[in-house]
């Protein structure tokens, strides 16, 4: 492979360092471009060819359908750690050992408390509020109630707000869930596990003792950490882009969530769910809703489907569709609404239209499936995926941040008017 890329422009050439990643990737160095080229920069919407930064945190190949979080494999995390070491990983770039997961734990537990102060800012909201839009809105709110964590420049400040937010955004979660259910808000309880006590700050009832359900903590467990990382997002994108500014990590985060929230990203798995119930309700006739999809006259889209890298099935659709028969079937659920599911996915996986488009279901495809098996509402699937995201985005920001990237700011060609003489008002 050569070291450089030669660009010729109106006849003179333009050499620019090629540099290769640790998988073999390979991109052009252009840092150097807009002043070696008299100015000519380059554009790429939606930045498809374009890589925003060199990142150590997670590896994707869209041809093969690889994940892997710090070189581990998707498929071995998901079925051997659980979500709290995971996130360790992704932050701190070593799986923990007990001691170390132990002492995470226990001072995230020490900072899960939430200022009583955010429950009159959660009061104000209507119930009728999607659950997104309250947790972007309280997660900024955090950073009036813990100032300190605005600036990390210390390894120690790092932390410290790394186990405020890893301890703080489960209780917002559920308090979001509770406000539109009218159920009081709580804590839970910090002798249970990180997963399980999310599950009882959702679901515990003010009348009773909440009764764990082992088969929900492993289901839920292995979503949080599916959805964990997934490298230049646009959710994580965002947190970037905004961190560079050298704004706080909870302003930041609460940027990232409303890029989430999007039916294209994150908003898409309560679209897919939207969805079946439509063709559900429309009397299960898939092939009406693939034609839908394939009309280009037709805004309408198979949710659930396609990807910006994955060019081959997303391991993680692969994972949570076995998750999905094993919850129903354990949970003893007859579910039409996955039957449709299944029935769409192998109908699309061999129509021509998908086919050469290399469409194919992806994380959001099945997640909702298994979320309303477990009684979780449709409007709260897309912060189920911000909370599994969490630890994602905080270990993009603080690898940007580490790196001293600088701010983003990105050019433009403009294509508007040129130079034009201002007319007073009476000329007009
Ligand atoms: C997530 O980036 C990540 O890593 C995201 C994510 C993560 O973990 O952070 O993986 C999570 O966001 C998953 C994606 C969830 N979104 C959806 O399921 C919404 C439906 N999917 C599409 O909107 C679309 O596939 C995207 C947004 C996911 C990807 O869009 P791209 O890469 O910009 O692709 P495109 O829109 O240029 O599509 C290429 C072609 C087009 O047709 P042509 O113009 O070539 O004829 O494929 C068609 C599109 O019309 N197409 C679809 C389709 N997705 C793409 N046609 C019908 N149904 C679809 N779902």
């Amino acid at each position: 492979m050569s070291k450089t890329a030669t660009l010729e422009i109106n006849g003179q050439k333009h050499e620019f360092p090629l540099i290769t990643g640790t998988e073999n990737e390979v991109a052009i160095d252009i840092k150097t471009l807009r002043g070696a080229t008299g100015g000519v920069t380059t554009i790429d919407p939606g930045y498809k060819n374009t890589g925003s930064c060199e990142s150590g945190i997670t590896f994707l190949n869209g041809e093969e359908g690889i994940l892997r979080y710090r070189g581990y494999a998707i498929e071995d995390l998901a079925d051997k750690a659980d979500f709290l070491e995971v996130a360790y990983l992704l932050i701190f770039g070593e799986l923990p050992t007990k001691v170390e997961l132990e002492k995470f734990h226990a001072d995230i537990k020490e900072e899960s408390v939430v200022d009583d102060d955010i429950k009159k800012i959660l009061d104000a909201f209507p119930k009728a509020a999607h659950p997104m839009g309250v947790l972007s809105s309280l997660t900024s709110a955090l950073t009036a109630f813990n100032p300190s964590s605005v600036n990390v420049d210390s390894e120690e400040d790092m932390y410290k707000t790394v186990v405020k937010i890893m301890g703080k955004f489960p209780v917002l979660v559920a308090w979001a869930m509770r406000k539109k259910s009218g159920l009081p808000l709580n804590y839970g309880d910090d002798s249970l596990g990180y997963v399980e006590n999310i599950l009882k700050m959702m679901f515990g009832k003010p009348n009773g003792e909440y009764t764990q359900n082992k088969i929900l903590v492993n289901a839920l467990d292995k979503l949080l950490i599916l959805h964990a990382d997934h490298e230049q997002n646009c959710s994580t994108s965002t947190v970037r882009i905004v961190g560079s500014s050298h704004a706080g990590l909870f302003a930041s985060l609460s940027a990232g969530i409303s890029a989430l929230w999007g039916p294209l990203h994150g908003g898409a798995n309560q679209a897919v769910l939207e969805m079946l119930e439509a063709i559900k309700e429309d009397g299960g006739d898939t092939k009406k809703f693939m034609a839908k999809a394939k009309d280009k006259a037709d805004p309408f889209r198979l949710m659930g489907f396609g990807h910006r890298v994955y060019k081959n099935f997303d391991p993680r659709a692969k994972i949570i569709k076995v998750a999905a028969d094993e919850v129903l079937s354990d949970l003893g659920i007859e579910d039409p609404v996955l039957d449709i599911a299944k029935g769409l996915a192998s109908e699309a996986l061999s129509d021509e239209y998908f086919v050469k488009r290399k469409l194919y279901p992806n994380v959001d495809f099945y997640s909702g499936i298994i979320y309303r098996a477990m009684g979780i509402p449709v409007e709260m699937f897309t912060v189920m995926f911000a909370l599994g995201r969490l630890p994602g985005w905080i270990a993009q920001w603080k690898e940007m941040r580490a790196r001293k990237e600088p701010i983003g700011r990105p050019r433009q060609i403009y294509i508007g008017e040129n130079h034009r003489e201002f007319k007073t008002i009476d000329n007009r």
